[in-house]
């Protein structure tokens, strides 16, 4: 029998984040205080079984790979608990969207994975954090969602579609044309539709097979736009680069210049994933594709599958991951 235990890990972002003043919703720095303490401002919380860990304190911004291995690391031994009903991560909104599906593709879990954040910093009038913690300690709890989720404004998001859709309003994220997986009602969840199955195609990746974080390969993302220019990818070939994903126009369509220099990029062992830069859908493959498409991913989600992929690749062929030293 699964128990009734929340682990909260915090991370940092802005639900961690003051402000010179209460009224200053944009001059504030993130990451400044202490996960007891974002618990300890949410009342409802004070009798429930609650543990907390600070894993990290930054801005999400600067999220690296060896962040994402810690938090990981330290998810899946609270998930393992048999007490641990489900994990509650406090992180910043602007790469949210990428950690939620890093830890959805190495860790798989099969209890809820919750992450949460704010867009307004704890010491405003109007700080979202304490809700947003309150209700993503309600999913977990709940029993009733599994595997990693967002929880912001009143709506869960799965972690595959989730992407945060605007700046500055509190209802920041959005799941695309699928919409939110719940609503978060008085701390009950009302359930909208089941969490979509991952892509058929998709590989395998465990956090236990990953190579250290300073070996990972390097995935950059390069923009298809009017104008574009091929020497950009061309450089980053010469740099050695282990794979692109090129963020198309409308239906993955690119420029002929950077295809050219993409295809030049294949050509010489580079991977080369095609994603949209349109908000909603994804790439429609075709007959006539001569760059794979994303399998339906964002393209910051596009260079996390492609990371994961090559290193899979290299634990079967054993081939060094590293790029040539430039
Ligand atoms: C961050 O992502 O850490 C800062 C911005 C935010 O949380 O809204």
């Amino acid at each position: 029998m699964v128990g009734q235990k929340i682990v909260v890990l915090g991370t940092g972002g802005t639900i961690a984040g003051t402000a010179p003043s209460e009224s200053d919703t944009l001059a504030y720095t993130a990451a400044r205080i202490g996960v007891g303490q974002l618990v300890a401002a949410v009342p409802a919380l004070a009798a429930a079984p609650v543990e907390i860990e600070q894993v990290l304190q930054l801005d999400s911004k600067d999220m690296d790979a060896e962040h994402w291995v810690s938090l990981a690391a330290r998810c899946a031994v609270h998930l393992e608990r048999d007490e641990v009903a489900g994990v509650v991560v406090t992180h910043g909104t602007d790469t949210l969207e990428e950690t939620a599906y890093f830890l959805h593709r190495v860790l798989a879990p099969r209890k809820p994975l919750v992450l949460t954040c704010a867009m307004r910093p704890a010491n405003s009038v109007q700080s979202d954090g304490p809700q947003n913690l309150l209700d993503a300690v309600a999913v977990a709890r709940s029993g009733r969602i599994v595997g990693v989720v967002a929880v912001c404004a009143g709506r869960v998001h799965g972690a595959v579609e989730v992407v945060k859709q605007h700046p500055y309003r509190l209802d920041a994220f959005c799941s695309g044309e699928g919409g939110p997986l719940a609503v978060v009602e008085e701390g009950r969840l009302r359930i909208l539709r089941v969490l979509p199955p991952d892509s058929p195609g998709r590989r395998e990746a465990r956090l236990a097979s990953l190579p250290p974080a300073r070996d990972w390969p390097w995935v950059e993302i390069v923009t298809s736009h009017a104008c574009a220019d091929a020497r950009l990818v061309d450089g980053l070939v010469r740099l050695g680069i282990g794979g692109l994903v090129v963020a198309g126009t409308g239906n993955g369509s690119v420029h002929h210049a950077l295809e050219v220099a993409l295809l030049r990029a294949v050509d010489q062992g580079v991977a080369v994933r095609r994603a949209t830069r349109c908000a909603q859908g994804m790439v429609l493959p075709h007959g006539g594709d001569v760059l794979a498409d994303s399998q339906g991913l964002s393209p910051v989600k596009a260079r996390i599958a492609l990371m994961l992929d090559l290193m899979a690749d290299a634990v079967t062929t054993s081939a060094p991951l590293s790029p040539p030293a430039p």
